[in-house]
């Protein structure tokens, strides 16, 4: 189950992150049809989002549960088979070989494409070494892209900056999903490895994530369909 997208809209996962559903379906009301996926994560998680990913899902909306899930195999695959009864389209699974190929096996056909975390977009090499790493972010995410590939995940997060490196490492065969994107002059905020929308498409991203630069836009449907129009672009060019 790969889920490959088609049109540029499509490509644009907006991460619903804010404290409320309220605050939730206010952006999703403001901005549906302007954007492809919605993500939803923890922090939303823990205020009522899982149910509010039902509905959303539900309603044919493509839903992106980012949940990070790291665990026993048993309980990961006991997760896995609760999700897709979400009817959830993406969910985030730490790239551990043994916790991805539980997940692999308990999705079986069901259409939900696992996609795994490779080295969080926030973290550099001295991040990795604090926290008992041998290997630098780019070895670290060659090496878990690959084993998500053998696994028979659908797909991998990635910084944008290590999508070209990537493609070239995996082929076309896993869905590149890169968060960290900033359109030009917007702010960085906590993100350490960034890109344009339409650099990070040039570099192979199949979907793009973008938190802060829609949901705290004045104008969201305007930030969201301004990032699509840059997405279109660069599949043009
Ligand atoms: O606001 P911003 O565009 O930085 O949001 C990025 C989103 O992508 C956040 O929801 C964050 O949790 C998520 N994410 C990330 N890096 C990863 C995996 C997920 O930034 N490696």
């Amino acid at each position: 189950m790969t889920l490959r997208p088609e049109t540029a809209t499509d490509r644009l996962m907006v991460a619903l992150d804010v404290p409320t559903v309220a605050e939730a379906r206010t952006i999703v009301e403001e901005t549906r049809g302007a954007v492809g996926v919605y993500k939803i994560g923890m922090q939303l998680q823990f205020a009522g989002g899982l149910a509010f990913a039902r509905e959303l899902a539900g309603e044919g909306q493509k839903i992106f549960l980012d949940v990070k899930l790291l665990d026993i195999d048993n309980t990961i695959g006991k997760a896995v088979e609760n999700i897709v009864k979400m009817g959830v389209s993406f969910v985030t699974i730490h790239a551990y070989p043994k916790a991805m190929r539980a997940a692999v096996a308990a999705r079986g056909d069901a259409p939900l494409a696992l996609l795994g975390v490779t080295v969080l977009t926030s973290m550099d090499d001295g991040d990795l070494v604090e926290a008992g790493y041998a290997e630098g972010v780019a070895d670290l995410v060659g090496h878990r892209a690959l084993d998500a590939r053998t696994a028979g995940m659908a797909g991998v997060i990635c910084s944008p900056r290590e999508a070209k490196a990537l493609r070239g490492k995996v082929g076309d065969d896993l869905l590149l999903v890169t968060p960290g994107i900033r359109p030009a002059g917007a702010d960085i905020g906590d993100q350490k490895r960034i890109m344009t929308p339409a650099d990070a498409i040039r570099a192979g991203a199949d979907y793009l994530v973008v938190g802060r630069p829609v949901v705290g836009a004045t104008d969201r449907r305007a930030a969201a369909e301004a990032i699509v129009a840059e997405i279109e672009g660069a599949l043009g060019g």
